[in-house]
């Protein structure tokens, strides 16, 4: 079966996972752009949603899909999203489509979190995708200095990106994950960086992996 066609797959397969009157958290990417077209077969039972990203928003705008701001909601019932990398622990590295900070966010404070990958995304370990970190775009060369100073790897600026916060995106690559949690923390303790792309603290309660042959398998 085609990425694509795997995706599809996990958007139907989600859907399950919505119960009527939810208020559903919406991430960001290819992953959750085929969810919200399954969405729409259910859009008349949900109460609302809340997007992670203007692109999510604009998705669920163009499908008579209602969004509303995240500050006009009491809680979030259920969030969906995908990842770039997921490991055994559910540790994920996010932030691919420059959406961390809303993920993040959101993320933190929905009572369920399920994550929908593509078997490809899982790996023994994090890393092979490099890390992303949103910064505020004031000195980021020494925004970076800092990083190379504090965790390693190799940060680089990302082009011709600002995020939907107006910042910016620096990849670190080949960054030594064997202790995640604490390059997480290391990070976060950098003035200047908004958020961090490691997801250790806030992991997903299910995580549906989308197989080659189209079935899905389900890990809590
Ligand atoms: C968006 O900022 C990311 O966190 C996405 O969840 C991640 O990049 C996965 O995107 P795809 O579904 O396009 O692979």
């Amino acid at each position: 079966m085609k990425e694509n066609e795997i995706k599809k797959c996990l958007g139907i397969e989600v859907i399950k996972y919505i119960k009527p009157n939810s208020i559903v958290g919406i991430g960001s990417g290819s992953t959750v752009s085929y969810f919200i077209k399954e969405l729409v077969r259910i859009k008349h039972y949900i109460i609302n949603t809340v997007s992670s990203s203007y692109k999510s928003s604009y998705q669920l705008n163009q499908l008579n899909i209602p969004v509303v701001d995240i500050n006009s909601v009491k809680n979030i019932d259920i969030y969906i999203d995908s990842a770039d990398e997921i490991d055994n622990n559910m540790y994920m590295i996010k932030g691919g489509g420059s959406a961390l900070t809303n993920e993040k966010i959101i993320s933190s404070l929905s009572k369920k979190f399920i994550c929908i990958v593509n078997n490809s995304k899982l790996v023994k370990k994090l890393g092979r995708f490099p890390v992303p970190v949103e910064i505020i775009p004031f000195s980021y060369p020494l925004i970076i200095n800092k990083i190379r100073k504090c965790v390693g790897g190799i940060p680089i600026l990302r082009s011709n990106t600002i995020t939907d916060h107006n910042n910016l995106i620096i990849d670190i690559y080949e960054l030594d994950l064997n202790n995640v949690k604490l390059i997480e923390k290391k990070l976060n303790n950098i003035p200047g960086i908004v958020t961090v792309g490691l997801f250790t603290q806030r992991i997903a309660d299910i995580v549906l992996v989308g197989n080659c042959d189209g079935s899905i398998t389900k890990f809590s």
